[in-house]
C-alpha cells in the first residue's frame, strides 16, 4: 500500500540513508528478521529490504539501504513527505528467538542496520548479546549508537584499522569463540563473502550459525523463483523459505554467482536513468 516516509537521515552522504515509514500494519506484525518488498513506482522493480526496526505503537517501520543500481537510486531522491507507491510486509519467516544464553550478532557494512532488529529481540528475551560490526573504515560504520543502547558487549572493527581493531570481523569473531565457550548461536547479516567467512569460522567449533540471505527477488511470495538458494543441496526460495538459513548448510558459491548474474543488465539500466535524469 502507499506508504509515507516520516523522515529521512544520510547515514553516509549519497550512499547510505535511514526512512522512517509510517506503516501502521507492518509495524504491528513484523518481527526480527522480516523484510518488506517496496516500489518506487507502478512499474518500477520491487526492492527487498531487511526491516532495521519497528514501533508498534507509533505505526512506524525503519529501513535502511544502499542507493546501489537504478530502483535505490530512485529512492535515494525521495524525502521525508514522499509516498513510496507501496511497500508490503511483513515478508519472510522471523528469526527464531528463544532464551539460551550468549549469542553473537555479526554486521557487516550495511547489513548492520538489518542485524540490529535480530540483536534487539535476542536482547528482549533475556539472551546475553554480543555484537560485531564492521564496516570498510569508520565513516561507513552504522548503527553503532543504536546499537550500544541494549547489546551487552560490542565489538568492532574496520578494515583500515580508523576505528576498532584493524581488520575483519570474522578475525573479533574467532577471537570471541576461542576464548567464550557458552556461546549458542551466531548469526550474520552483510555481503555474501563476509557470511561465508563468518560460517567458515564457527564450524570448526560447532556453534549453530544463522544467516540472512539477500538473493534477487522478484514477486516476494515464491512464485517466481528468482530468490532460489540450495540449502543442504534442496532448493528453497528466501522470500518464503527464509530469509534466514543454516549458514553451514548454504550453497554460498552459488549465491555469489546468482547475484552477479544480471550485473550487466542492471548497470545498462542505471546508465539509461541517469542519463534520462540529466545525472
Ligand atoms: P563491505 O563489503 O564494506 O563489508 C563490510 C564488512 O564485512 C567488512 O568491513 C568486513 O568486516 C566484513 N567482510 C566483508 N567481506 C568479508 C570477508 N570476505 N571475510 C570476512 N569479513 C568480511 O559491506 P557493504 O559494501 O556495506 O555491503 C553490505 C552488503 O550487505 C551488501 O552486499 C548487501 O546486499 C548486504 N545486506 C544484506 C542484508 C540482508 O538482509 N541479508 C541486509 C542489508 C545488506
Ligand atoms: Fe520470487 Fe522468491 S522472490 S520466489
Amino acid at each position: 500500500m502507499p506508504t509515507r516516509i516520516l523522515h529521512k537521515e544520510s547515514l553516509i552522504p549519497g550512499k547510505t540513508s535511514k526512512l522512517l515509514l509510517d506503516a501502521p500494519q507492518i509495524a504491528r506484525k513484523a518481527q526480527p528478521g522480516h523484510f518488506v518488498m517496496l516500489r518506487i513506482s507502478e512499474t518500477g522493480e520491487r526492492i527487498p529490504l531487511t526491516i532495521a526496526d519497528t514501533d508498534p505503537e507509533k505505526g512506524t517501520i525503519t529501513i535502511v539501504y544502499l542507493a546501489l543500481g537504478k530502483s535505490t537510486t530512485m529512492l535515494e531522491t525521495l524525502g521525508a513527505g514522499d509516498v513510496i507507491h507501496d511497500v508490503c510486509g511483513p515478508l519472510g519467516h522471523a528469526t527464531h528467538i528463544e532464551k539460551r544464553g550468549t549469542v553473537v550478532c555479526v554486521g557487516g557494512g550495511t547489513g548492520i542496520a538489518a542485524m540490529h532488529h535480530i540483536a534487539k529481540g535476542h536482547a528482549r528475551i533475556g539472551n546475553h548479546v554480543v555484537g560485531v560490526i564492521g564496516a570498510r573504515s569508520k565513516d561507513l560504520l552504522l548503527f553503532e549508537q543504536e546499537l550500544r543502547v541494549f547489546v551487552d558487549e560490542l565489538l568492532i572493527s574496520t578494515d583500515d584499522g580508523s576505528y576498532g581493531h584493524k581488520g575483519l570481523v570474522t578475525e573479533l569473531l574467532q577471537d570471541r569463540l576461542e576464548k567464550d565457550k557458552n556461546v549458542f548461536e551466531v548469526v550474520a547479516v552483510g555481503p555474501v563473502p563476509m557470511m561465508a567467512a563468518v560460517a567458515e569460522t564457527t564450524r570448526p567449533f560447532g556453534v549453530k550459525t544463522t544467516v540472512s540471505l539477500n538473493p534477487i527477488m522478484v514477486d516476494g511470495i515464491g512464485m517466481c523463483g528468482a530468490c532460489r538458494v540450495t540449502v543442504d543441496g534442496k532448493t528453497k526460495f528466501a522470500c518464503v523459505d527464509g530469509p534466514e538459513f543454516d549458514g553451514h548448510a548454504v550453497d554460498f558459491a552459488e549465491l555469489r554467482r546468482r547475484l552477479a548474474a544480471f550485473r550487466e543488465q542492471e548497470a545498462v539500466s542505471m546508465e539509461q536513468w541517469r542519463v534520462s535524469h540529466g545525472n
